[in-house]
């Protein structure tokens, strides 16, 4: 049976949360709107009209919800700051009550001992800055660059460890270009200066948590998905390459003074002239004292001449009768160690740490109980994958559970269950799964 002490006593083992998905008050103490707040309020966008005026409630109810992550024995508990929660209108006047929720919160981690973990942008944009452009405009770099100063000047004495974006990739492509995330917005003349403008942001947050918190440790994270090409046509290798050009390749090479990647394909080609992106290559630029990998499935592609720009096509994992979550997204441990591999080959990152993984799964609790033994099943395949990678040589120093409950899964809503923690949406009680009683365990040894 695997064990946490596999990993060595250097490992860090956390668990990982984000504002909307859990806060709620929405709308109270001072908090300005998110643009997920004006999207959940439009009709069709979420499943079934999942409202965020309460989520999990964790703004009322961290300091039982630290109580958990101790319990289940976690040493680190990463969340993300609510933009909107300290600048309402997304810069300018401070909202001072927010800024003492994450003080609180902050302090209550430490008390606990428990190392917290912050991320400075988990999808949330205040809406106030949606209104002029959001991503799409050349103005959210320096109205960024403000939040990540307020953010490192306020909290950086206590927080060493920071995450500049969750997942650029998700954001971009889900929000601007296809419009079934916030703000909704779609087509390549969104996505394209969303990505550019984002870019930016990802290494000026860097650099400004650099200069601005002694001993930060700084990293930023990555969706990532191993692309296997359906066949070993031409035409699905190629299909397969432009889909990693886009899941796994847009943000971290630019990261890595790399520019955009093209693979010489017309479209990112045409990206880069358009924008002349060249010319910011050395503003893209970071030097990450990590980097955050964030892997749930990995994605079978085939060519389909029909879907525009791309040109591919996913085969989804039960169409091809491959086992599954809730979600739909194929289990596949040996393509999480090798999308690790992948990253780990380029030259400059210099450690890895898994951000997020976990799965979601119709939990039912029978008796008071939640026996959701294909979660148990899935940690442990993935975490031998994890195992096998590390014992290779590769630099991976911590592993992030996604989720501590079961919380807001933005189009999903309240639907797609990802928590070790069962959180009743009536009554909010919480109940620890059976994977959050296996992770103690797993943990203790
Ligand atoms: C990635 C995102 O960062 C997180 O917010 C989301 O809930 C999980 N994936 C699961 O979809």
């Amino acid at each position: 049976m695997i064990k946490a002490s596999d990993f060595g006593n250097d490992f860090s083992w956390g668990v990982a949360t984000a504002a909307t998905q859990i806060e709620g008050a929405a709308q109270l103490y001072g908090k300005g709107p998110s643009i997920w707040d004006t999207f959940s309020a439009r009709s069709g966008k979420i499943k079934k009209g999942h409202k965020l005026d309460i989520a999990c409630d964790f703004y009322h109810r961290y300091r039982e919800d630290i109580q958990l992550v101790k319990l289940l024995g976690f040493k680190v508990f990463r969340f993300s700051i609510a933009w909107a929660r300290i600048l309402p209108d997304g810069r300018g006047e401070v909202n001072q009550e927010g800024i003492r929720f994450y003080h609180n919160l902050i302090d209550e981690c430490l008390t606990q001992g428990i190392t917290p973990c912050i991320t400075l942008y988990h999808w949330d944009l205040p809406q106030a800055l949606e209104n002029e452009g959001g991503w799409t405009s050349f103005s959210i770099n320096a109205a960024f660059n403000a939040f990540v100063s307020l953010c490192a000047a306020e909290y950086g004495d206590k927080v060493k460890n920071w995450l500049v974006l969750n997942e650029p990739f998700g954001f971009t492509s889900l929000g601007y270009m296809l419009g079934i995330h916030a703000p909704g917005r779609t087509g390549l003349s969104n996505f394209f200066p969303a990505v550019l403008h984002t870019a930016i942001a990802q290494a000026e947050g860097g650099k400004i948590l650099r200069a601005e918190i002694q001993g930060a440790n700084i990293g930023t994270t990555y969706s990532c998905s191993e692309i296997i090409p359906y066949t070993q046509s031409d035409n699905d290798l190629l299909a397969a390459k432009r889909v990693d050009c886009l899941m796994n390749r847009l943000f971290v090479e630019p990261a890595q003074g790399l520019g955009f990647p093209t693979e010489n394909w017309d479209v990112l080609e045409k990206f880069q002239i358009e924008y002349g992106t060249w010319r910011l290559n050395e503003r893209m630029k970071f030097d990450f004292d990590f980097i955050g990998l964030q892997n749930y499935f990995p994605l079978t592609i085939k060519y389909n001449a029909f879907i525009p720009v791309i040109q591919a096509w996913e085969v989804k994992a039960k169409s091809r009768k491959k086992p599954h979550t809730a979600m739909g997204w194929e289990i596949n441990a040996d393509s999480f160690y090798r999308i690790i591999k992948q990253f780990a080959a380029y030259p400059n990152i210099k450690n890895l740490v898994i951000s997020e993984n976990g799965a979601a799964y119709h939990d039912k609790i029978t008796d008071g109980n939640i026996v959701d033994a294909e979660r148990i099943e899935y940690f442990e395949l993935y975490l031998s994958a994890l195992l096998k990678a590390k014992k290779e040589g590769i630099n991976i120093t911590g592993y992030m559970a996604w989720t501590l409950m079961d919380n807001f899964e933005w189009a999903e809503g309240f639907n797609a269950r990802f928590g070790l923690v069962h959180t009743d949406f009536k009554t909010l009680t919480r109940t620890i799964k059976y994977s959050g009683y296996w992770w103690q365990e797993f943990l203790r040894n």
